[in-house]
């Protein structure tokens, strides 16, 4: 089982914290935008006298709502084709184990959400890497690519869409060659959602949008990024699929039922005007605009222009980010602060790949941001491994 690339540096940061330094974390996709207040008491007002057990497919009340919600947002979803899930983790899970056999197959483009690799090892099934590059701003590879990958246990595609680590957003020519590749080679598309209402550069093409392949689609969600809401742990697997659906049922009720709380303030956020997220997009926008222009002002530094949710790769003049990122919270400081970053590395499938490159999730206000890159800038400056 592979450790979380993403933590694994956490004790450096700690030890910098003990000497005093403040460190900016950019490592990880925790938002600092506040929970909804209407959310937050709706449970806080909840009034029972035995906290139960809920539906295994989660309550209806909430499926309704989330159902509501998918349509305001253009995908004609009825309840019963909902699961509440815990977490979007625990419906990437399920729908892992309920698509594939042991020793079955997934392509995913990487980098990718590195968690994607537990899920795989949990479910017993192979994850096959395909890259795509910097270069190209992280694009959807050519379907040649996919199809040298494509083979007698390949089962389904997997996409993150906007992406996580990558902030790429699928066009609709991509979603198209996807739908025409699942089509072709008789496979799942596994679509993980947690980012679709932050999109910032185009629009966001719903994967259950995709005509003539209605069954051949799972719908990862999560209420985690959209409201600020990531320890509720609530997530959805949608799909028109019966057969995957009574099949993820199955598993639903093997560990019973999601959280009770959460469900209630997921139901209560689906009534959030459908304005709620004007002022979020316009807020991670912002701060997109802000890192991207500072990091591509640092000489040697790339970072392609992310059309999505909140994160940013961007490559470094260095030969191995993982040390760098180890060195700029062990051994450097900037006026008594530095910058905790994700290498790359663990993104990737393929070993050796992502070396140079870094992720940012852009999760501080646009006044922290300037400081951690004034952080990053001087380290570049300093680092004895610059190349
Ligand atoms: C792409 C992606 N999918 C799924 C998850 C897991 O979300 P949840 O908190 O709903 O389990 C995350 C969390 O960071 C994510 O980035």
């Amino acid at each position: 089982m592979p450790a979380s690339p993403i933590r694994k540096l956490v004790p450096y940061a700690e030890a910098a914290k003990k000497r005093g330094v403040k460190v900016y974390h950019l490592n990880i996709g925790q938002p600092d935008i506040e929970t909804p207040q209407m959310a937050l008491d709706a449970v806080r007002h909840f009034d029972f006298k035995v906290l139960e057990y809920s539906h295994s497919a989660g309550n209806e009340s909430y499926r309704r709502k989330l159902s509501a919600y998918y349509k305001r947002s253009g995908m004609d979803i009825d309840y019963q084709q909902i699961i509440v899930t815990t977490g979007g983790s625990e419906a990437i899970l399920f729908a892992f184990m309920s698509c594939l056999d042991a020793g079955d197959e997934v392509i995913i483009p990487e980098p990718f959400y590195a968690n994607y690799n537990g899920f795989a090892v949990a479910a017993d099934i192979l994850v096959k890497p395909l890259t795509s590059y910097i270069g190209s701003g992280f694009a959807l590879p050519p379907v040649a690519e996919f199809e040298k990958l494509i083979g007698p246990r390949t089962r389904g595609i997997m996409i993150c869409n906007p992406n996580n680590p990558t902030g790429y957003l699928y066009s609709s020519e991509e979603m198209e060659t996807l739908r025409q590749l699942i089509l072709k080679h008789d496979l799942y598309l596994f679509a993980d959602e947690a980012y679709r209402d932050f999109c910032y550069t185009g629009q966001h093409i719903h994967s259950l949008n995709l005509q003539g392949v209605e069954d051949r689609v799972i719908m990862i969600d999560t209420i985690s990024k959209r409201y600020s809401a990531c320890g509720g742990r609530i997530g959805a697997l949608i799909t028109r699929n019966q057969d995957i659906l009574d099949t993820v049922l199955k598993f639903a009720q093997a560990r019973l039922s999601p959280p009770s709380f959460a469900q209630i303030l997921g139901e209560a956020a689906c009534d959030l005007p459908a304005d709620y997220f004007d002022a979020t997009r316009a807020e991670y926008l912002k701060r997109r605009d802000v890192l991207v222009s500072r990091l591509n002002a640092i000489p040697g530094v790339y970072c392609p222009n992310p059309g999505g949710a909140f994160y940013a790769m961007a490559s470094l003049p260095v030969d191995d980010t993982d040390k760098f990122c180890q060195w700029i919270l062990e051994s450097f400081s900037y006026e008594n602060q530095t910058v905790m970053l994700a290498p790359a590395g663990g993104f990737y499938g393929t070993p050796g790949l992502g070396k140079k490159e870094i992720r940012l999730a852009y999760v501080l206000n646009t006044a922290a941001l300037h400081k951690a890159m004034d952080c990053l800038q001087k380290a570049l400056e300093e680092y004895p491994g610059k190349i």
